[in-house]
């Protein structure tokens, strides 16, 4: 006895696949959280009962009927006006997903609409932009997105929900400015850039990026923002800058104090090959940085003009004055 029912049942649920399978609905969900299943009806139906089964839609896979408005984690609207009735489905676990049917009563046999639910982690993602700032700047993150959601909005939030992203966005591109937060949407480019002024430790932590479509899951990318102390890096950058004044300095006075050296000694009679060896030896001077000037400047003591090329500013203002002392 249980053959024929069994039969016509699945006769039933084969009918209902060849005559829905062009009209499937497909919607996607987050793990944990809720989701929209809206199914239309034609005109003429608004006052007859629908609802949400499971499986092969005997009374034991109905989900939720419109009669009842709420059970378990289902509930159930229907909106005459527009003729569509949406049953929403909270707290979505693996199980969940698969096939479903909305149905409408009626004398006979009932109408049938597929449904096919899927499912994708809450979380995103796997791969984040990492970004380094400091506290009290401003940082600008960049959020690329593809050419065909130019017009589409775009949004940040905080964490990495994307269910809860765009109901907690901390800015979206209808507002552009929010308190530290400023939007900015480079159609050209495909991108926009998020920029976060006067940035605090607690800035640290986790962003979505976001765009909004309209009959799909919004699409994201996620960034890794870290604050660093701004005091660690103003130790860093201090010390080099001062080594590198100290060394600076440090080489400017010892040219110019060679120099000056030099141009006493040339501001004498052109050396004499005697005094030349005597100062390479040190002997007259005893200053064996002098000497090695000292031998520099006597190879340019053969010319009128020194060989600018090979001398420095400094060296060549001095010898200028050499040669002005020397010619007189
Ligand atoms: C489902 O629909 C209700 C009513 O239109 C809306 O408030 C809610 O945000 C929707 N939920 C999702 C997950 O789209």
């Amino acid at each position: 006895m249980w053959i024929l029912p069994n039969l016509l049942f699945t006769l039933c649920i084969a009918l209902r696949c060849v005559t829905s399978a062009v009209g499937v609905i497909h919607v996607t969900g987050y793990m944990g959280s809720e989701i929209n299943v809206s199914c239309s009806y034609r005109q003429g139906y608004e006052y007859y009962e629908k609802y949400l089964c499971k499986n092969g839609c005997g009374n034991s896979d109905v989900l939720i009927k419109t009669s009842e408005s709420r059970k378990n984690k289902y509930v159930i609207h229907d909106d005459k006006t527009a003729r569509i009735f949406t049953t929403t489905i909270f707290d979505l676990h693996s199980v969940d997903a698969g096939k479903y049917w909305c149905g409408v009563s009626k004398f006979g046999k009932d109408i049938y609409t597929e449904v096919e639910l899927k499912l994708m982690p809450d979380s995103c993602c796997d791969n984040m932009n990492k970004i380094e700032s400091y506290e009290g700047y401003s940082e600008s993150i960049s959020c690329p997105y593809e050419s065909q959601y130019q017009n589409n909005l775009k949004y940040m939030c905080r964490g990495n929900q994307r269910s809860t992203c765009r109901r907690q966005a901390l800015i979206t591109s209808h507002s552009r400015q929010h308190g530290r937060f400023r939007l900015d949407d480079d159609k050209i480019s495909g991108k926009f850039t998020v920029t976060i002024n006067s940035l605090t430790k607690s800035d640290s932590g986790s962003y979505l990026c976001g765009v909004q479509r309209n009959s799909d899951l919004d699409v994201f990318s996620a960034v890794e923002l870290e604050v660093k102390e701004a005091v660690h890096y103003a130790a860093y950058a201090v010390v080099p800058v001062v080594l590198l004044i100290c060394v600076l300095v440090i080489i400017y006075k010892y040219k110019c104090y060679n120099v000056r050296a030099t141009e006493a000694v040339m501001s004498r009679n052109t050396p004499k090959a005697e005094d030349v060896i005597n100062a390479e030896e040190g002997g007259i001077y005893g200053n064996q940085e002098f000497v090695v000037t000292f031998k520099q400047q006597s190879a340019l003591n053969h010319f009128d003009e020194p060989d600018y090329e090979n001398v420095t500013t400094e060296e060549r203002y001095c010898n200028e004055n050499y040669h002005k002392a020397h010619r007189r």
